[in-house]
């Protein structure tokens, strides 16, 4: 086998095998498209799970990103940079918060969160968390995650959790005992099944932890940035967190980690306590300032329209097969019954040139660029109604 051939093949390349990978390879990406490396063209309706929501090469990121690569890659977070502070500026004030940590991925955002809520509470370390919920794979974040399947095999876990049924305002009251500082929660769970809790939960467990003088934590990591058509999705609720994180969506493709948070929270908060070398890398920091300008009314409520569009079309297809279709803006989960495997649907559908993901409960995940329009629907629709025609189920 030559040596360019081998490369090709992750199981006899020095790759570690930890992700399962479609035998695709792109080689460029353009709007909505996806193009692989015989200039077959791919219809993307998953974003890279939720980061490229402006679709690929956007002009408008891809000049700030250019820009900023043709002028300074790093320097640390030793020196002053007035372009993390615009940024901070506009993530404080459309979350209502107060001040803003930057760092590298959405499990970062999260360990900074848990870090920042142990400095808040002081002699009170304990965190209550989700089961089904997915905070990331470092060691903090994991042992937030409240899936047994994701810990096998990585115990000890990091200690001070406490996990609770999602969509249960009693069982988070029935687990404040005196060494809880927080209540950690994704407003609608992403990669637990795109599960969104009944209406008043979000702002009910923020009245516990107010009346509990507990903060809470909303991981916006996959649902915020718009994904909703909301600039976060807890903005749906009329609920106010004490700490948002994000990451995925943010940079548009580029690494970046935010962990927003109340003064009360960050006047506990001195320098030395956390840090990344780095967090807020000028490039991220440059995609993301165009990308909060480019998150306008008009594209939230492109989202939100687009996303009722793709849902009423599902729904039309009154599929048997079909258990329930769940979805905000353009965060949709469609549930299968037990005869049909989601993955089974993600490969038919890959087949067919569009590109999609599973989620918890066998649920088919979709998660398109927020720039979709009508006739990208109308290829998705009729393709799984294809797909769905010629499955010869018993
Ligand atoms: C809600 C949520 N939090 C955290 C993470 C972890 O983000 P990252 O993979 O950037 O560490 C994810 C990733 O899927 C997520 O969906």
């Amino acid at each position: 086998m030559s040596h360019q051939a081998k490369s090709v093949l992750e199981s006899d390349s020095a790759l570690l095998k930890i992700y399962k990978r479609f035998p695709v390879e792109f080689a460029y990406g353009n709007g909505v498209y996806l193009y692989d490396k015989n200039g077959e063209e791919y219809l993307d309706f998953l974003s890279g799970i939720a980061v490229t929501g402006f679709g690929h090469s956007h002009p408008v990121i891809k000049k700030a990103v250019d820009e900023q690569l043709n002028s300074l890659w790093h320097v640390s977070n030793l020196f002053e940079s007035t372009a993390q502070q615009i940024l901070a500026d506009k993530l404080a004030e459309v979350s209502g918060l107060d001040k803003v940590f930057f760092s590298n991925s959405g499990t970062e955002a999260n360990e900074a969160a848990i870090k920042f809520a142990r400095k808040f509470g002081g002699e009170k370390s304990t965190i209550i968390t989700a089961l089904g919920g997915f905070h990331g794979r470092t060691m903090g974040s994991l042992s937030a995650s409240g899936q047994v399947k994701l810990w096998n095999g990585f115990r000890p876990l990091t200690p001070g959790f406490k996990y609770v049924p999602f969509n249960d305002t009693h069982a988070i009251i029935h687990s404040i005992t005196d060494d809880v500082c927080a209540v950690m929660l994704e407003p609608i769970q992403g990669e637990g099944g795109i599960v969104i809790p009944s209406p008043n939960y979000l702002k009910e467990v923020g009245a516990i932890c107010k009346e509990n003088n507990l903060l809470l934590i909303l991981d916006e990591v996959q649902t915020g940035m718009g994904r909703t058509g909301k600039f976060f999705a807890h903005q749906w609720f009329d609920v106010q967190p004490d700490i948002i994180t994000l990451a995925k969506g943010i940079a548009n493709g580029l690494p970046l980690g935010v962990t927003i948070m109340s003064s009360n929270v960050a006047d506990k908060i001195n320098p030395g306590d956390h840090g990344s070398t780095f967090g807020g890398n000028p490039v991220s920091i440059a995609a993301a300032n165009a990308v909060v300008n480019l998150l306008t009314d008009e594209i939230l409520t492109n989202i939100s329209n687009s996303g009722k569009v793709l849902i009423n079309e599902l729904k039309k297809l009154n599929s048997p097969l079909i258990i329930e279709i769940r979805g905000l803006g353009l965060m949709i989960g469609i549930e299968f019954d037990e005869k049909l495997l989601n993955s089974s649907i993600v490969e038919a559908l890959l087949n067919k040139k569009i590109i999609t993901y599973t989620a918890g409960r066998n649920t088919l995940r979709l998660l398109p660029p927020y720039i979709i329009t009508k006739n990208h629907i109308t290829q998705l629709i009729q393709t799984f109604k294809n797909i769905l025609n010629d499955l010869h189920l018993e």
